[in-house]
């Protein structure tokens, strides 16, 4: 597989920033878009099984003729899946490549113009300049640099908008297109896997480029079964609404399933959004209700669940019943559960997590959570 290079250059970046001076203020995160090979039914899956609404439409009926684009909402997060209207372009070679994947973790900004500035002086890809979109609602400023593979991180400035979301969307309100919703709040984090290799180049990009520092480091010590090992370095912003856990495979007996996803992706890419909710609970059984599958847990995790996280708020039975993980730090404990791939391709998931207190990771489930991905990847004879 061909690893992903960046391009930069290294003789106009300038001297380390100072400590404090935040030279990329990021509100949150914007939206996710996805490039998808049919952007109707995965929009339907999204609404049907994650209990997104389906709130917005831009396609050839609104005067866009190459692609048609679905805007979904759930609390603060916003999906967007985009299809092309032939084998042409950008969008279709992305599809051909990479199957349906994330294209664009977008960055909600004060200043696209600034954002887009100030990284590509420090060695940003430059993707797409400040641009101004107009509609009758105002106007949006919105920019983008490149990240791993073939991912972009689009700067968007809204505070001159009032519209749905973007100008070219139009309101989309179908009643049978109106689920309930399963209680998902907003984005908590964006995982991504580079080749072997790679992790720190990403590390240092994401650090040098957007000033973002390296809150946590998983090694191969923390995470390995007796086939897989990975490497893992948390990368945030400096209010850490912003949070990029960025993997590698490391060295290990056999395929790790980082290398299952480059395989299958053909590169670097997203593995998984992190979505939070203030009852994972409910949330996983309205989601197991509609057909979303979760990695399976053994029993056996729960049998000693409560020496190692000590008192939680939920009953340890229903947990086991619907396979989510606990894991405690010194601010307090999370909950968290995987889904398995959401396409036929092993590679993007979704984890539902709720933090109580808790600001990590969940290390203290990498163990059973990997041991059960390989279960997983043995069954699709990828191990
Ligand atoms: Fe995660």
């Amino acid at each position: 597989m061909e690893a992903p290079t960046i391009e930069r250059d290294l003789t106009t970046a300038p001297d380390a920033v100072a400590p404090g001076d935040d030279f990329l203020p990021l509100n949150g995160t914007d939206y996710v878009e996805f490039y998808v090979g049919n952007a109707k039914q995965a929009a339907h899956f999204y609404a049907s099984a994650f209990g997104f609404q389906i709130a917005g439409y831009k396609g050839p009926e609104t005067g866009y003729r190459g692609a048609a684009s679905y805007l979904l909402q759930q609390g603060k997060i916003r999906f967007v899946m985009t299809t092309p209207m032939g084998p042409e372009g950008p969008i279709a070679e992305h599809i051909a490549q990479h199957g349906d994947g994330v294209k664009d973790l977008a960055l909600w900004v004060d200043d696209a113009t600034s954002a887009f500035e100030e990284t590509t002086r420090r060695g940003g890809i430059p993707i797409r300049e400040p641009e101004t979109l107009e509609d009758e609602h105002g106007r949006i400023v919105i920019s983008a640099i490149g990240t791993y593979g073939d991912t972009i991180h689009s700067f968007v400035e809204r505070s001159a908008y009032n519209g749905l979301f973007m100008p070219g969307f139009v309101a989309y309100d179908k009643p049978y297109w109106k689920p309930e919703p399963v209680g998902l709040k907003y984005v908590d984090h964006c995982v991504g896997n580079v080749a072997l290799g790679d992790m720190d180049k990403y590390v240092d990009y994401y650090a040098d480029v957007m000033g973002f520092k390296n809150i946590v480091s998983f090694t191969d010590d923390d995470i390995s079964t007796e086939y897989t090992a990975l490497m893992s370095k948390v990368m945030a912003n400096g209010n850490e609404r912003i949070k990029f856990p960025i993997n590698e495979p490391a060295e290990s007996k056999k395929k790790s399933q980082i290398d299952e996803y480059l395989d299958f992706y053909r590169g670097a890419g997203v593995q998984h959004v992190a979505m939070e909710t203030d009852d994972i609970l409910l949330t996983v059984n309205k989601l197991r209700d509609r057909g979303v599958d979760f990695l399976y847990v053994p029993t056996t995790y729960y049998d000693d669940l409560q020496a190692r996280v000590g008192q939680i708020d939920e009953p340890v039975e229903e947990l086991a019943r619907l396979g989510i993980l606990v894991d405690r730090d010194p601010d307090g404990y999370l909950l968290q559960i995987f889904t398995k791939p959401v396409e036929d391709r092993p590679t993007v998931f979704y984890e539902i997590i709720q933090r109580k207190g808790a600001r990590s990771f969940g290390v203290g489930n990498f163990q059973s959570l990997f041991e059960a991905i390989e279960r997983e990847q043995e069954a699709r004879g990828n191990l």
